[in-house]
């Protein structure tokens, strides 16, 4: 048999222990697949006190990740520790000077530092794989390096955040309030207690980084990034959608345009009839548009100890067999920088849901400044003013004055939709923000 392959962890939380036990019971398929054992032979964590599996009984300790990272008994640093800077960065960049590979699950950290890690992974010939960092155990990364790197792809998009598509479920399937699946996702342990990096589309926008600079060869830029939570969806959006044919989905959607990049995190109205509007709960997709491959779906458990581990594995594997690639397909020199296209330029057709004045003129008054930005309206749809503007979705009557009214329109453009609601708020028609969300064609 081969040397081993050494590894050491870091990170010994939800994804760190499920590497652990599938090194553990599958150490003889790994070493098959890869022609020789792959052994962990250090680990670091934040508390060595608490009980952990016989996994890390051969295993020596190391109080610092950083330690861990350069020592001689490594070959391959795992890192599991999270967040985008402070000791997981500090260990990463560590073992790529001192030329070790590095397996990653962090896409906070490849989002924001990925191109100067990157260029640390090629000066030392090593790699830098990170699989695990979208979509848990979909193998996306591997189909965009590899399957599809003979074409063009023209777009990526789909559910990439399991917290935010599990409260959009359960808020189709009961009619709960955004409020009470928030709470519900936080019992069942899928939401964090301050939950804003997920449902703000925060951490969705990372993995469409990464995807939207594997797919298009671009540098990763999050920041050029449009990113849209789904705090502000309601009940009532959700009861429209339906009524209309749609669901709601929170989509991370990247498309090469004539203009630049379009790479926006938001919530989405989805037909149907679509395959992603199938997609429900924790569970993630992914779809790529591509030329010669056509439009792959995939779908799998976006998030959880088995499922991503199983991806870090498979990254260790590749380094295993000897496969070492520029982390981001092409060498960091020949990435073309990110050119982003305005999001005023965004072409589609929009849901508008409208609090309507229940005066004489307002829905014609309306109506016009839709019609002075050239926005056809495609149906119109009016309730009796029975719903309060602060409570959209709620039945219960009331004396209010203001009447729900839900428009959705033909294709137009971002910039003439918002300067057409900017105008209808400003001639006091509405009596709250208009809720405006777009609608894909996928
Ligand atoms: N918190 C993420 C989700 C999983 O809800 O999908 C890790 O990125």
């Amino acid at each position: 048999m081969n040397k081993p392959l050494t590894l050491g962890v870091a990170g010994l939380g939800t994804v760190g222990s499920g590497l652990l036990r599938l090194i553990a019971s599958h150490a003889d398929k790994l070493a098959e697949a890869a022609g020789r054992p792959i052994v962990v032979t250090g680990v670091s964590a934040r508390t060595k006190s608490k009980p952990r599996g016989p996994e890390t009984a051969k295993a020596r300790w190391f109080p610092d990740p950083v330690a861990l990272a350069t020592d001689p008994g490594i070959d391959v640093f795992v890192e599991l520790i999270g967040g985008d800077d402070g000791v997981a960065k500090a260990a990463v960049e560590a073992a790529l000077k001192a030329g070790k590979h590095v397996v990653t699950a962090n896409k906070a950290l490849l989002a924001k530092h990925g191109i100067e890690l990157a260029k640390l992974a090629e000066k030392n010939g090593v790699a830098l794989n990170f699989e695990a960092a979208v979509a848990g155990a979909i193998p996306v990364i591997k189909t965009l390096r590899e399957s599809l790197a003979a074409n063009e792809v023209r777009r990526v998009y789909g559910i990439l955040n399991g917290t935010c598509n599990y409260i959009l479920t359960r808020m189709e399937e009961e009619h709960l309030s955004f409020d009470a699946a928030l709470k519900e996702a936080q019992e069942k342990g899928y939401a964090e207690s301050d939950p804003t990096f997920d449902v703000g589309g925060f951490d969705a926008a990372h993995k469409l980084a990464l995807l939207t600079s594997l797919a298009f060869g671009t540098k990763v830029a999050f920041e050029e990034i449009h990113v849209e939570g789904i705090q502000q969806i309601t009940a009532a959006d959700i009861k429209a959608a339906a009524e209309l044919g749609y669901c709601i989905k929170l989509l991370g959607v990247a498309t090469q345009t004539e203009s630049g990049i379009e790479a926006r995190v938001n919530p989405t109205f989805v037909s149907m009839d679509s395959a992603i509007s199938e997609v429900d709960g924790v569970t993630n997709c992914v779809a790529l548009d591509s030329d010669f491959a056509g439009t792959l779906l995939l779908v799998g458990a976006g998030a959880g100890s088995s499922a991503t581990a199983s991806s870090v594995a498979s990254d260790i594997l590749d380094i295993a067999r000897g496969i070492v690639r520029p982390p981001f397909v092409r060498p960091v020199a020949s990435l073309k920088p990110h050119k982003r296209a305005k999001i005023g330029a965004h072409q589609g057709a929009y849901y508008v849901r409208l609090s309507v004045m229940d005066k004489p003129g307002a829905m014609a008054g309306i109506t016009k400044r839709m019609g002075d930005r050239n926005v056809s309206l495609e149906s119109i749809v009016q309730r009796r003013p029975r719903i309060p503007p602060s409570a959209a979705g709620d039945t219960t009557p009331t004396a209010n004055t203001a009447a729900p009214v839900i428009l959705v329109t033909h294709e137009t453009t971002e910039k003439a939709i918002r300067e057409a609601l900017a105008a209808i708020e400003s001639d006091g028609n509405v009596a709250e923000r208009p809720q405006l969300i777009r609608i894909e064609e996928l």
